[in-house]
């Protein structure tokens, strides 16, 4: 399952929910009281994948958040009551939740470090993607020191490698340096089918399955399934 809580919705979007306005949303789960399985739709394109869509309304969220009764744990709440929802209704159990984050680190992007077990970091192969690491690694030793001491930032994938140029090799080589059991070997290419795919409310594992970057995705999976068994 994906949730998405980033106000832009574009997982939700890639995924083929809809998200419009009127949706019924993650923004309803975390200040509505709503409950998870109020929202969650299965994706039209992929069987066993299921998506929780944000809407607009959740760029108001961080502030309305802010006056709310627990309000770094509302998602882990409606996670853990989902999941026994889930199990009280004889359905499968869930083998992943990924929560796709907002780009800043405000009151959204807690909840999901509060909901979490890991963290994933996709880290674009250009200097500037590095200079926004450390500030995030200090927020998620925060949050592990006062909130959820079970947060570990497990697992960096390299993504937009453009091989042509010095630039990507060396950036890779540095992250892979600082990171090396955390970063996946399977690296995504800059590619035009990826980004393309978007605008057919697609991702590119249906878009394109035998591109290069669908390919490097799957290999990414792969390897976060094998990493994962206990
Ligand atoms: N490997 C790639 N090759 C080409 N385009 C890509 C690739 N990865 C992502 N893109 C494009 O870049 C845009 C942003 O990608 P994505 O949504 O993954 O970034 P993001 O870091 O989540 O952005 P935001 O911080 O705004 O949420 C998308 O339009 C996508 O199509
Ligand atoms: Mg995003």
């Amino acid at each position: 399952m994906v949730i998405d809580i980033d106000p832009q919705g574009n997982a939700s979007t890639a995924l083929g929910v809809p998200h419009h306005a009127e949706i019924d949303s993650i923004y309803d789960v975390l200040i509505n009281d709503f409950a998870l399985a109020d929202v969650v739709a299965q994706c039209p394109d992929i069987d066993n994948l299921y998506c929780a869509p944000a809407t607009i309304h959740l760029a108001g969220a961080e502030i309305e958040l802010v006056s709310l009764v627990a309000r770094e744990q509302r998602l882990r709440r409606a996670i853990d009551e989902y999941v026994r929802f889930r199990e009280n209704n004889g359905q499968e159990r869930l083998d992943f939740i990924f929560i796709d984050c907002p780009p800043s680190l405000g009151l959204l992007t807690v909840n999901a470090f509060c909901a979490a077990n890991e963290v994933m970091i996709p880290i674009q192969c250009e200097y500037y993607a590095l200079e926004g690491l450390s500030q995030l690694l200090k927020n998620i030793g925060m949050i592990q020191k006062h909130l959820n001491s079970d947060l570990v930032m497990s697992t960096i994938l390299l993504t937009m490698y453009d091989g042509r140029t010095n630039l990507a090799a060396h950036v890779a080589a540095d992250v892979r340096e600082h990171f090396p059991e955390q970063v996946l070997q399977a690296m995504i290419p800059r590619s035009v089918r990826i980004s393309e795919a978007p605008s057919y409310q697609q991702t590119v594992m249906t878009y394109d399955p035998s591109s290069t970057g669908a390919l490097s995705y799957l290999e990414a999976a792969a390897e976060l399934a094998e990493r994962s068994v206990p």
